[in-house]
């Protein structure tokens, strides 16, 4: 099952995407954990990564594009995957839908996880991430067994960078001028399926779950 996640940022695919990952056996794919893990390792591709994320810009497409393709193709994605962040622009779905057409492959599912920007900079300013293991949490919605640390792996939780207000405010612009035209993008290719990201965490992932089958 080849998976995408779509919907603003913060809107609940991360959180989906890794309760999708346990239940149907496949990995997560997230481009903002693997830019995250770079910048954390001091890599070159974390050092470009970091100036435009720190401004709630995207990180330009040739950094995006090979890194997915090569890592969709490692054996533990063989039986599918589910990508979580990626595609985010027009060039990127294009990119990612001629290396499937060359795998004889395709995308199964476009889930558009459906939030509105009043929700948002709420749940963002609430939202605390495990930089070691890519745990997310929220301080009411989803807290931590104990404040301030991971469940999964005992590390110390963080506030993200990008998830004050103003660069909140920024990237919810940029999901709307260069992601949200994916909707009709896999509209068009009959993959698209939307659920209300507005409900909780388990009643989201019961209209996902419907669509996927269980
Ligand atoms: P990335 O890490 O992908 O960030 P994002 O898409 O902005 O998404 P988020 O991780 O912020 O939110 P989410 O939708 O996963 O929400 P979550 O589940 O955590 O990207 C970061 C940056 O990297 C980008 O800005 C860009 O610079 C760069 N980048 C990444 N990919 C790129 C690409 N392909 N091209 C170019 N640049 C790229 O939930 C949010 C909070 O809400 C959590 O606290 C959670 O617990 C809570 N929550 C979730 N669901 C619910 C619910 N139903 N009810 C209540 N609370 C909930």
């Amino acid at each position: 099952m080849r998976i995408i996640m779509l919907g603003a940022p913060g809107a609940g695919k991360g959180t989906q995407a890794k309760k999708i990952a346990a239940r149907y056996g496949i990995p997560h794919i997230s481009t903002g954990d693997i830019f995250r893990a770079n910048i954390k390792n001091g890599t070159e591709l974390g050092k470009k990564a970091k100036t435009y994320m720190d401004q709630g810009l995207l990180v330009p497409d040739e950094l995006t594009c090979d890194l997915v393709v090569d890592r969709i193709q490692q054996p533990d994605a063989e039986k599918g995957y589910v990508l979580d962040g990626f595609p985010r622009t027009i060039p990127q779905a294009e990119c990612l839908t001629e290396a499937l057409e060359k795998l004889g492959s395709k995308i199964d599912y476009a889930i558009d996880v459906d939030v509105p920007d009043s929700n948002i900079v709420n749940r963002m300013s609430g939202r605390r991430a495990c930089v070691k293991c890519g745990a997310t949490y929220h301080i009411v919605y989803a807290a931590p067994k104990q404040e301030g640390i991971c469940d999964a792996c005992g590390e110390k939780l963080i506030l993200r960078d990008d998830d004050k207000p103003e660069t909140v405010q920024k990237r919810l612009d940029v999901y709307h001028s260069q992601t949200q035209p994916l909707i009709d993008y896999y509209t068009k290719q009959g993959v698209l399926k939307s659920v209300d990201g507005t409900k909780d965490l388990d009643e989201v992932f019961a209209q996902i779950t419907q669509i996927l089958g269980a």
